[in-house]
This record gives structure tokens, sequence and C-alpha cells, in this order.
């Protein structure tokens, strides 16, 4: 439990074992983000990396994959020579097939030979990047082969990376959290949300609480509402089978958009230590109000694409895609309006979107104050205002605006809405790290803030298991598709808040 807002620290030695590193996020995320860390010399020169997978391969082989891979994926397109050669003598390849125990002696051995080698000092990072089903065992297997604690009378310590999903419902999420505590102290365990790792997200908790001005219209009394919008371009991306498992509720929001939620919603919290942290974000969430049936079916849309054009290319429906039934009922959008019932946000809608194929990549949140509460201009000045919003991009084009009131130049008084902007790239001119290079450099120095602990794996899935339930069990009322691809989602998301009398942003 150390401060959840990094300082310059040191990260020790250690070895960081991936397994499923055959798999495709190894090459796109991982790797190319451990290459970072060690060009960057956040991580010691006593560091090395591990690769394991059922495939047989030489660790020359996976060497070469993955120096094709950082060349591939990286931000630079190329590798420093001089880095790679450091990076490469401590990557290794070993392999490992989950369910079977004597890999786990064999894995044992090599990492204390590494630990000889490269004065690892039995620090280990073990990353499960393998199927989902998978993770139980992996944990299970660890613990019995005596890996998942350091050894006997030696110091060190092993921290697990656990990726999404984590679960496919409140039971499985429960049941994997009961598993791996047989073998894993809380302490240990690090689950992915690589939403938390994104730059703007951090930004939140700086934004709130290290400024005087916000904290005190961050409320009721002077929000009338908040939109967070998590909008993709993109379709499945040939994971149509996963997809139709899955949906968006389970893909996106009951993780990624809730960990958003929580840092917008949550109370300041005592200290930036990880539990004060990750205390406040869950309190929030438990008053969450619940959905009711009723609830779902007049304050919750869902939604499916169908073909449509994407920045002037035609793309295909989603029951055309690969892996995808023709009459699919998955859902690849969905809103939800959700209430916290506490004293901040008593009253306050929050209006949550997610969906693939929309009209453009854009994830952000909009805060929307109040009305001045007297009209001292007539309406007849106004050439067009909306009530003074704040908003958060947290990608892409990250920044702040803040939308406000400006006189416009002239001899009769004319108003119109002018924004003030804070652009991530204009003021700090550099690159944002890679939201994985951020969670890993934290689980190596041993700070879980940004990552999501049990209750809050739980409490995601225990909000919207109503929903999928309610999902299931019935139709959509506009039948499926009921959006066209390149849009902002079906009309029922619009018609809902113009019910309210509000209207969505159009980012
Ligand atoms: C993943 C989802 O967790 O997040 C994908 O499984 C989604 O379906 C992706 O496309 C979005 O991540 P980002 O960082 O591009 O917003």
């Amino acid at each position: 439990m150390r401060a959840g807002v990094r300082l310059e620290r040191t990260a020790e030695p250690c070895v960081v074992v991936i397994f499923g590193a055959t798999g495709d996020l190894t090459k796109r995320k991982l790797v190319p983000a451990l290459y970072r860390l060690v060009q960057e010399r956040l991580v010691p020169a006593e560091f090395a990396i591990v690769g394991a997978a059922r495939t047989e391969l030489s660790s020359e082989e996976f060497r070469a994959n993955m120096k094709e891979a950082i060349v591939q994926f990286s931000e630079a397109k190329s590798v420093d020579e001089e880095v790679w050669e450091s990076f490469a003598q401590g990557l290794h390849y070993q392999k490992v097939d989950i369910g079977t125990s004597e890999d786990y002696v064999k894995l044992a051995e090599l990492l204390e030979r590494i630990d000889g080698e490269r004065g690892t000092q039995g620090n280990r990072v073990f990353y499960l990047s393998t199927a989902p089903s998978l993770y139980a065992e992996a944990v299970k297997q660890l613990g019995q082969s005596g890996l998942a604690k350091p050894k006997e009378g030696q110091k060190g310590w092993v921290r697990v990376i656990i990726e999404k999903p984590f679960g496919t419902d409140l039971a499985s999420a429960q049941a994997l959290n009961r598993d791996i505590h047989q073998h894993l102290d809380e302490s240990q365990i690090y689950r992915i949300d690589h939403y938390l790792g994104k730059e703007t997200v951090q930004n939140l908790l700086v934004f709130r609480f290290a400024n005087g001005i916000y904290e005190p219209l961050w409320n009721r009394q002077y929000i009338d509402h908040v939109q967070i919008t998590n909008a993709e371009t993109v379709g499945v991306e040939g994971r149509g089978g996963y997809y139709e498992k899955a949906g968006v509720v389970r893909d996106m929001l009951q993780n990624h958009v809730f960990q958003v939620l929580s840092l917008v919603a949550m109370e300041p919290p005592a200290s930036l230590n990880s539990e004060s942290v990750r205390d406040e974000k869950i309190k929030a969430m438990t008053s969450v109000r619940p959905f009711t049936p009723e609830r779902i079916r007049a304050e919750c849309v869902r939604g499916q694409y169908g073909a449509g054009s994407i920045n002037g290319k035609q793309v295909p429906g989603y029951r055309e895609e690969e892996g995808v039934a023709p009459d699919s009922a998955t859902e690849t959008f969905a809103m939800l309006t959700m209430y916290f019932d506490n004293w901040r946000w008593s009253g306050v809608p929050f209006y949550i979107r997610s969906g693939k194929r929309l009209a453009k990549r854009v994830t952000e949140i909009a805060i929307q104050f109040k009305d001045a509460p007297h009209k001292l201009f007539g309406s007849e000045m106004m050439e067009q205002m909306t009530p003074n919003q704040l908003i958060i991009r947290v990608q892409p084009d990250e920044g702040i605006t803040m939308r406000v009131a400006a006189k416009v130049p002239g001899q009769v008084t004319r108003i119109r809405d002018v924004n003030m902007d804070f652009r991530y790239g204009a003021s700090f001119g550099m690159q944002l790290a890679e939201a994985y290079e951020r969670l890993l450099l934290d689980c190596i120095l041993g700070d879980p803030t940004l990552y999501a602990r049990t209750d809050m794996t739980e409490r995601g899935w225990e909000i919207v298991m109503p929903i999928l339930e309610e999902w299931a069990a019935t139709k959509a009322e506009a039948p499926f598709p009921n959006y066209e691809a390149g849009t902002w989602g079906p009309q029922a998301t619009h018609d809902l808040l113009e019910q309210a009398g509000r209207r969505w942003r159009r980012p």
C-alpha cells in the first residue's frame, strides 16, 4: 500500500513472466510496453522477461518474434539496437501448458537460473494473458508449485496481474475471486483495467482534488447531469466469437466505463494511499441505485449496428461479421441512466453510453451545470447557448474544455458559447505514455491504486446483472439492428434525453 500518485521511485529487480506469450496482447501491448520501460530506464538492469505458452518455441525464435512486434506495434516503429541487445539478453521463452504441473517445475528452475544470472532477487510478476477460463487454474498451479510465494527463507515478492474479462457475470467473478484468494493474498493480486492507465483518467483525481475551484461545484446543487460517452468506430475486429457472448455491457461498461464513472462520482479520499482511493470509489459505486425491470425499460437503451459508412467507408452490420449469428441478439451499444443515491448526487442523472461502430472514436465526460439562476439576458440576445459544460476528453485529443457564455464583439449585446481549452499535446508537448506501460510499472513498484480491487470487480457485475438478465429474457423494443454504423446509436437514446429536456452532446 504505497502512495497512489507516483513520484520518481526505483523499481526493484524482477522477472516478468507472461502466460499466453504467443497471444495478441503480448505482441501488441505487453512486450512493447516492457521494452519502453527498459528504454526509459524505469526498470533496473536486473530485469528479465519470460514468455510462457503451450507452443514449442525456442528463446531465439521468441526474441525474433518480439523484435518484430516492437517494430510493428511500438510508437517509434523501430528498435534501438543498443537497448534491444540488453532487452533481448533478459528475454526467455519456456513452454508451459497451464494445466501441467511438471511445466511449473521447469519454470521454477528457469526462474532460479535467471535470478542467478541477472540478479533478479526472486521478485516475480506473473501476467495472466491466457484464455480467461484458465486464470483460476494458472493461479492454482502457481500456488501448488510454490511459485505464488517467495521461496522459504528468501525475501522478495510475487504479484499476479490478471487480464480482463474478470468473470462473465457476478457468480463467475465471485468464484474466480474465491479461487485465486486460496493461493494469493489480495495484496498480490493486480486486476488490470487499461482505462485506469490512461493519462486523462488519472488526471481526473488531480483535476478534482488539486484544484480548489471545481470541488465546491461538483454536486447536485450546481450540476444538472453528467454524460459519459465511450464511442468506438471499430467493429468487433475478428473477435465475433468472443463478442457474441459478451456484448458491450460485459466488454466495456461494467469495467472500463464504471472505473471512469467512479472517479467522477467519488468523494475526496483521505489520502493518496491505494486503499483510501479504492475505498472511496467503491463507496460511490455502492450507492448506485439498483436497476429494476421498470427502470431498465424506461431508462436504458440497447442497440446493435447494421451496415453503414464510417469515414466514407462502407462497413458491414454486426450480424454479417465473422463468428456472429445471423439473428444475433447481442448488444453492441448500450445507454444507461444511473443515479447515485447519496448526499452529493441525489437526483442527478448520469447518462452513460458505449458502443461500437459509432460516428467517431471518442471517450469523454461532460459535466453539464445548471442554468444561471436568474435570466438577466433575454433570449433575443442569445445567438446560441447551452448551459455551462465542462468536458473532459479521455481520448483521443486528450484535454479539458469549459464551455461558457461570452459576448459576441459588437455594438449590440449578443451572446454565444465559447470554449476555454486545455490540450495535453499543446501544454506539455510530449507523447502520453501507453496505459500498459504505466500499469506494468505500477505493479513492479507494488502500487495497486490503478488496479481493480475484489469489491470493485464484484460491484460492477452486481450493478449490471439485472440489465443482462432483463435483456437476455426480452427482445429489444426496436428490432435489431437498430442503428446504422457511423451514427450516434439508436434513436431511443436521443428521445430519452429529449423527454427530460436535455440533449446528448455531439462530441
Ligand atoms: C477492450 C475491449 O477492453 O477495450 C475492446 O475488449 C475495446 O472491445 C477496447 O475495443 C477499447 O480500448 P481503447 O483503449 O481503444 O478505448
